[in-house]
């Protein structure tokens, strides 16, 4: 081997040992009055966050043109640093920690979450293998089997923990592929496997189906009835007639909460259609998941626990910061078989309740996501979570009827979770103007669907914060502005 060694080493000028006495821009004594600071600004920030518009009054564009195009050669200030993110940066934010942030699924992050995301960040652990971090590795098994437990899903079943749903959702596409196809590993994708959503399903699964690689053109979407819930004599009749093709049906999805309208496929008999052609059943509960901790809502869940794979996002509604979502496996070897791979560096001694997660999905690296879901559930308890999802559940019925009430207006679907959709009744265009005008009020957050071609306006609670007022501000805050239309 050549000898790459420099024959002597750069000497350092004395002038930047004196400008650098220590490896870190902050001394502790700084770190320790700048964290302060922080967690001064942070709880001031969560107390007031309902004085800011919930959408930035900014354009796009605009954030970029303001900040300086290249970094600082020389470190600045955490004065000027925390200055700038208070004048710079908040003002470009979408506050989705803001209770009348009512777009898409709100995600909120609790006091408890927030604190343990800081400790998180302070000891970085990565959780690779169990021996890089036995203590994330071990609390992600322990949080994991206590959420299982919460959600009255049968023992047993394997949890991790991703960053989303989508990609929870692709390793169950992963895990089917290896079960009807063990062979892909060696020699690559067979062509002709086919998967099934409604079309009501998220698009993660077929972005998920489309990355797997088995063509968009075998990604089934399944029309839905009245109730937007897949149709399982529709799934069963495509079933039949792509086999007939000479095709492999693999995967099926059924989604307990679909984003648009929250609605609930028959997950019983989709188990039973799935079971009878030996697909795969996914389940996607991202959004309403945590709702099966309520025992009075758990009947929404019938049939989930036959599913070989859930995905739920603490995320999304369990007052967890993001990132997390949940993943629960039957058999997690199926996963292991498909993408375990160990080089040299990353071997460690054996040992049976030694996990290394690192075997169980693509990522190898890990944060320690599950120190969150541990602050929140120990902080709140069982019982406090399930009075939350609740109150979050009882204030959209309460909004849904007095939409109800109002003439103008009509709800366009059943309210089962937290989520209202409801339009002005008549034009699109008037509804379209009636989410920008709400929307660039910054007094709440809207966003909008289309059930079929019906154009609609979506509301969703679930922000841990969010009261009764809440609601009502934004609600009169539709109206006011229906009116001016
Ligand atoms: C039902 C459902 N599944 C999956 C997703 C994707 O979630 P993520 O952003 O965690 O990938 C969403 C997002 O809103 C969703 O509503």
């Amino acid at each position: 081997m050549p000898d790459s060694t420099p024959s002597s080493l750069p000497s350092q000028p004395p002038s930047e040992r004196d400008a650098y006495p220590q490896p870190d821009s902050l001394s502790p004594e700084e770190f320790r009055a700048f964290g302060h600071q922080v967690v001064d600004w942070i709880a001031t920030y969560l107390d007031g966050v309902r004085d800011y518009p919930v959408l930035p009054q900014t354009q796009p564009g605009d954030l970029f043109d303001q900040l300086p195009p290249r970094g600082p050669v020389q470190g600045e200030s955490m004065d000027q640093i925390l200055r700038d993110f208070q004048q710079q940066i908040v003002p470009a934010m979408t506050h989705w920690n803001h209770p009348r942030f009512f777009s898409y699924f709100s995600v909120s992050a609790s006091a408890p979450g927030i604190l343990a995301e800081m400790l998180a960040a302070s000891v970085n652990m990565n959780g690779m293998l169990w021996q890089s971090s036995p203590a994330s590795t071990e609390l992600e098994q322990l949080t994991l089997e206590w959420l299982r437990d919460w959600c009255g899903l049968p023992e047993g079943l394997f949890g991790q923990i991703f960053d989303t749903a989508s990609v929870s959702t692709f390793h169950a596409l992963i895990a089917a592929r290896e079960r009807i196809a063990p062979d892909t590993r060696q020699d690559g994708m067979p062509p002709g496997l086919v998967a099934y959503a409604s079309e009501y399903a998220h698009s993660s699964v077929e972005k998920g189906a489309i990355a797997l690689g088995i063509g968009q053109r075998h990604f089934r979407k399944i029309p839905v009835d009245t109730q937007f819930r897949m149709q399982p004599e529709q799934l069963e009749r495509q079933i039949l007639a792509d086999k007939q093709s000479g095709l492999t049906p693999f995967f099926v999805n059924a989604t307990i909460g679909t984003t648009s309208v929250t609605s609930i496929d028959p997950v019983s008999e989709v188990a039973a259609i799935a079971r009878r052609h030996g697909l795969w059943l996914h389940v996607d509960a991202a959004y309403a998941g945590p709702v099966a901790i309520c025992p009075d809502f758990r009947h929404y869940f019938t049939g989930w626990e036959q599913a070989d794979s859930i995905v739920l996002n603490p995320h999304k509604w369990l007052f967890t910061p993001i990132d997390i979502s949940v993943f629960y496996l039957r058999e997690p070897d199926i996963l292991k078989r498909a993408l375990s791979l160990v080089p040299e560096y990353l071997k460690s001694a054996t040992h049976p309740r030694a996990v290394n997660l690192m075997d169980y999905g693509i990522p190898l690296g890990r944060r320690f996501r599950a120190l969150k879901l541990w602050f929140v559930m120990r902080s709140f308890g069982r019982e406090r979570i399930a009075y939350n999802l609740r109150q979050h559940i009882l204030m959209a019925q309460e909004l849904a009827e007095q939409i109800r009430l109002h003439p103008d207006f009509e709800v366009t679907a059943p309210v089962l979770f937290s989520t209202v959709c409801f339009r002005l009744r008549g034009e699109e265009a008037a509804n379209v103007r009636l989410l920008e005008a709400v929307n660039a009020s910054g007094q709440a957050f809207l966003s909008q669907t289309r059930l079929g071609n019906l154009y609609t306006l979506r509301l969703a609670i679930g922000n841990i914060h969010t009261t009764r007022e809440d609601v009502a501000h934004a609600w009169q805050r539709i109206q006011q502005e229906a009116a001016q239309l």
